[in-house]
């Protein structure tokens, strides 16, 4: 088992640079099939999904179109949660299919409040891709993603775009924390 060192942490290897590009495919050819006939507007959201919708991207033979957002969730007392949205849309989404691309849906409070403001700017649709997905921390139902790379138990994971605290987002493998 490899493992490495993180700020004082140890990691053990979770999924090899191989098993990335075979989950990233099979994500690539669901959406390639389901939106034949349209042009989808991804929306990537930085930093953490990076990676993730670098490979995506590459593999959608659809005509389509990207562009980004920086987020910032808030752990309100309120359920609804509040996401501050660091670097905006800088695209008009009106009538827009739209796909958020994530690097991994935790407790979907992100997502949920990001989901809620793309629909109230009138796309067309908005649906949410996800590398990896811990359904057990899912606290917000409707963040739930259509497109799942990977579902994983509620563990700290790193590599292929995910920090911690800022660093490991270079490595090409996915790590979790040794338990
Ligand atoms: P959520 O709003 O609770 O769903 O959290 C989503 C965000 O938390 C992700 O976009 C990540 O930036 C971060 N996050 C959640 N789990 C992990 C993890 O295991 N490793 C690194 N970042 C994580
Ligand atoms: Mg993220």
């Amino acid at each position: 088992m490899q493992t490495i060192e993180v700020n004082g942490l140890v990691f053990e290897e979770y999924l090899s640079a191989e098993n990335i590009a075979e989950i990233v495919g099979n994500v690539a050819e669901r959406i390639n099939t389901d939106y034949t006939g349209k042009e989808p507007l991804f929306i990537c959201v930085l930093n953490g999904a990076f990676m993730y919708a670098s490979d995506l991207f590459k593999k959608i033979t659809l005509p389509s179109e990207i562009t980004f957002v920086r987020l910032k969730s808030y752990e309100g007392t309120a359920t609804t949660g509040e996401v501050k949205i660091l670097t905006p849309l800088t695209m008009d989404i009106q009538g827009r299919d739209v796909i958020i691309i994530e690097d991994i849906v935790d407790t979907g409070l992100t997502m949920h409040g990001f989901m809620h403001q793309l629909r109230g700017m009138g796309a067309n649709s908005v649906e949410l891709t996800s590398f990896l997905f811990k359904p057990e921390a899912l606290k917000y139902a409707d963040a739930t993603p259509k497109y799942i790379g990977l579902e994983i138990p509620t563990k700290f994971v790193l590599g292929y775009g995910l920090d911690f605290d800022e660093k490991g987002r270079n490595l090409p493998a996915l790590y979790v924390l040794r338990s």
